[in-house]
């Protein structure tokens, strides 16, 4: 589809009763460029027939105008041609007049189609410049507007299907309290308890856009992590290490925060033999931000996995991601929620384990209160001789 380039709009006013001064100031306004240029052309042509002998200098300077006035506003086809051929006119005219007086030689007047070329070839390209620019623009609302249709589709088919979930759940669950011993069952149970975990993932993932996906506050960082810390070191048998903790205030969501370090202190769990060592610590970046890990000494991400590793669906090792349960969802809610903040993920990662740090910004260390020095200091004493 050709873009088309709209002029400021002075047809808003025909047909309307009358003009107030209101509106005089809005037009003036909007094409005092154009009125200035008018005013430089009218100049101009008066000098040419005022100084005939000096012409050429007016003539130039009314054509290198206009096509500086073009490079600000490119207007459409037809203003542009009624300008096109005024200006002819105004240049054109006093060339004339001296031919015709034998003042100047006819072959001069070849110029004045000449610089008419020269500026429709301005033209062209301007236009050809602001079309392309326009299609670009175009093109690019069309993919903003489809991601959001299908992000909008994503939460709501999560929403619906999360409905009958939870109803099939709740009846299995009836039937498994109630004596059903079935091994399908717990299979059944299994599999809608798995549903529902995507489900829930795929609800956070799709509301990561929204203005609210945040509710930033403050928090002191260390009994935070703490905390985290000592919930999973109770539920997995791995050597859990609580390593340096920075002390301060963290501008964060630390509900999500929280969901960010529960998926990577998961996958910790779920991608390292049993006993294994697993570090929480955090740290500042060289960026100054507050960067939090945890470190594994697991399998290890395979070298080709880490590019993509926290796109939506990624499994770096599939048969064993299956077997442990995992869609490959985790990680791209943890870099939705750095990014969130303002804020990034990565991963280094060998055979023998990973290092996953989310980096986040709008972090103020605690001020370190030094003792105070004692009455008689600590320095060299001094003696006298
Ligand atoms: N600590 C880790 N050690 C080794 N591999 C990891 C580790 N963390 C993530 N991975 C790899 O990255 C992939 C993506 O992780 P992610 O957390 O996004 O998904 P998942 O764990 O497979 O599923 P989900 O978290 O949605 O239940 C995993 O499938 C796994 O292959
Ligand atoms: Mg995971």
């Amino acid at each position: 589809m050709r873009a088309t380039v709209r002029l400021p709009d002075a047809g808003a006013w025909v047909g309307r009763a009358p003009l107030t001064v209101s509106d005089a100031r809005t037009l003036l306004r909007r094409y005092r460029l154009e009125l200035l240029w008018a005013a430089f052309a009218v100049a101009n042509y008066a000098a040419m027939l005022v100084w005939p002998d000096w012409g050429t200098v007016p003539f130039y300077l009314t054509w290198i105008s206009l096509t500086l006035l073009y490079g600000f506003r490119v207007w459409p086809v037809g203003p542009t041609l009624v300008v096109l051929v005024a200006t002819l006119a105004l240049t054109g005219l006093p060339h004339i007049d001296q031919v015709l007086d034998g003042q100047q030689a006819t072959e001069k007047l070849a110029r004045v189609p000449l610089m008419a070329l020269l500026f429709l070839t301005v033209v062209w390209h301007a236009r050809r410049r602001v079309d392309a620019l326009q299609i670009a623009e175009e093109r690019s609302e069309q993919r903003r507007s489809l991601l959001e249709r299908q992000e909008r589709f994503i939460h709501d088919a999560s929403h619906e299907l999360r409905t009958p979930v939870t109803i099939a759940r709740g009846h299995l669950e009836l039937v498994s309290v109630r004596g059903g011993e079935a091994a399908e069952l717990e299979v059944a149970l299994d599999e809608l308890r798995r549903i529902d975990a995507i489900i829930g993932r795929l609800l956070v993932l799709a509301t990561a856009d929204q203005a609210n996906f945040l509710q930033v506050e403050e928090i002191d960082v260390e009994p935070f992590l703490e905390d985290v810390f000592m919930r999973w070191s109770e539920v997995a048998p791995r050597a859990w290490r609580l390593g340096t903790l920075n002390v301060g205030r963290l501008r964060v969501d630390p509900e999500r925060l929280r969901t960010a370090l529960d998926a990577l202190l998961e996958n910790a769990v779920k991608y390292t033999p049993e006993h294994a060592a697993i570090e929480l610590r955090s740290r500042r970046d060289r960026t100054g931000q507050l960067s939090i890990e945890v470190e594994d000494e697991g399998f290890g991400v395979p070298a080709e996995a880490l590019d993509r590793i926290f796109d939506r669906f990624a499994r770096a090792d599939a048969a064993r991601t299956r077997s442990a349960g995992g869609v490959g969802l985790g990680l791209a809610i943890v870099d939705a929620i750095a990014k969130g903040h303002g804020g990034h993920c990565t991963v280094r990662s060998t055979p023998h384990g990973s290092t996953f740090a989310l980096h986040l910004p709008h972090f103020a260390p605690a001020v370190v209160r030094l003792e105070e020095p004692p009455l008689f200091g600590y320095g060299p004493s001094c003696s006298s001789a």
